[in-house]
C-alpha cells in the first residue's frame, strides 16, 4: 500500500501513511514556481505506484484541489495504480446535494461521477447529508471524525458539550459518548449564508466550561451566536469544535466569541490541533 497527498492534505496524508505504516509517495505540485504561468494546477509522482494499492487523500475544497484530485488519481492509474481509495476528507460541494433550482447542477453527483472514473473507493467524512454517498458508483462510506474530538474533550476543561442544532446532534452524541461527558442541544436558524438565529432555550450552564460541537465552521456566525447565548445564560468557558474548519469571510473576528477553537486536520488551518489519521487508517484497513 502507497499514500499519495494532494495539496489540500498533506499534513493528514503523512500521518496517515504513518498509522498504515506505508510508504508516502512524494509529489511535485508546482513545475514553474506558483504553478503553470497560467495557474493551471500540475501534479508529478515522483515515486512507483505499479502493482500498488493507492490511498490518495485530497480534500476538495477549495476548487483548484478538486482539479488537482482528478490529475494525481489519473496520474496514479497510468503509472500503474492496481487499486486506488480516495480518501476525501471535507467533501466539498456537499451541500449542493439536490436540485434547488431549475437548470442546477447537483454538485454533490458531478464531483461522485468524476471521482468514481478512477477511484475505487471512497472514504469521506462528516458531509453535509449522508444521502450523498449514494450518489457514487463505486462504494463511498462516511468515516467519523468525533471519536478524534472525544478524544481532545475527554483532557479538556469542558463540563458539558453542546450542539448548535439539530443537525449537529449525532455528532454530539458520538463525542460525549467517547469523552464520558453530558451534552445538549439547540434549535437554529439560518437566516441566510451569513445569519442565524437561535432559539432560546433555558441551559444549565452558569458557571460551567461548554463546548459547542458542531460539524463545519464555515463563517463562525453559528459559533459567534451560540457562544453569545451561552455567556448570557452565565457560562464560564466557551469552546467550539468542528471537524472541518473552513474560516471565511469574518470567521476570525466571529471566533473571538470562544476562549478556544479546535479544528481536526481534514482542512489545516492555525486552529487544527487534532487528527482524524487514526480513523481513517481504522477505515482503510476494515475496507478489506
Ligand atoms: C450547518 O448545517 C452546519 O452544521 C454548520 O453549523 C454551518 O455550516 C456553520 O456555518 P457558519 O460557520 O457559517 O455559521
Amino acid at each position: 500500500m502507497k499514500v499519495v497527498g494532494g495539496s489540500a492534505s498533506l499534513a493528514l496524508a503523512r500521518a496517515l501513511s504513518s498509522e498504515l505504516r506505508a510508504d508516502l509517495v512524494d509529489v511535485t505540485f508546482e513545475r514553474h514556481p506558483g504553478g503553470f504561468p497560467d495557474g493551471e494546477r500540475y501534479v508529478r509522482l515522483l515515486g512507483p505506484v505499479a502493482g500498488d494499492h493507492v490511498v490518495l487523500v485530497q480534500s476538495t475544497w477549495p476548487d483548484p484541489k478538486i482539479v488537482e484530485l482528478l490529475l494525481l488519481m489519473d496520474a496514479a492509474r497510468d503509472a500503474g495504480a492496481r487499486r486506488l481509495t480516495a480518501v476525501v476528507p471535507y467533501f466539498g460541494y456537499g451541500r449542493q446535494d439536490k436540485r434547488f433550482l431549475d437548470g442546477e447542477a447537483v454538485g454533490a453527483k458531478t464531483l461522485a461521477k468524476h471521482i468514481a472514473l478512477d477511484a475505487d473507493e471512497l472514504l469521506t467524512m462528516a458531509v453535509h447529508n449522508p444521502d450523498i454517498l449514494h450518489m457514487f458508483p463505486i462504494r463511498a462510506r462516511e468515516v467519523s471524525g468525533m471519536p478524534a474530538l472525544g478524544r481532545y474533550l475527554k483532557r479538556a476543561d469542558v463540563d458539558v458539550l453542546l450542539a448548535p442544532d439539530h443537525g449537529a446532534l449525532r455528532h454530539v452524541r458520538e463525542a460525549a459518548s467517547v469523552s464520558g461527558k453530558p451534552y445538549d442541544h439547540l434549535e437554529k436558524e439560518r437566516i441566510d449564508s451569513y445569519t442565524v438565529r437561535i432559539t432560546p432555550k433555558k441551559l444549565d450552564v452558569r458557571g460551567k466550561s461548554v463546548a459547542i460541537v458542531d460539524d463545519v465552521i464555515s463563517t463562525g456566525g453559528t459559533i459567534a451566536t451560540t457562544a453569545k447565548e451561552l455567556r448570557t445564560q452565565g457560562a464560564r468557558r466557551v469552546l467550539a469544535l468542528c471537524i472541518h474548519g473552513l474560516f471565511v469571510g469574518k470567521a476570525a473576528e466571529n471566533l473571538k466569541a470562544c476562549d478556544e477553537v479546535v479544528a481536526t486536520d481534514t482542512v489545516p488551518s492555525a486552529w487544527t490541533k487534532v487528527s482524524v489519521a487514526p480513523e481513517f487508517a481504522a477505515a482503510i484497513r476494515a475496507l478489506g
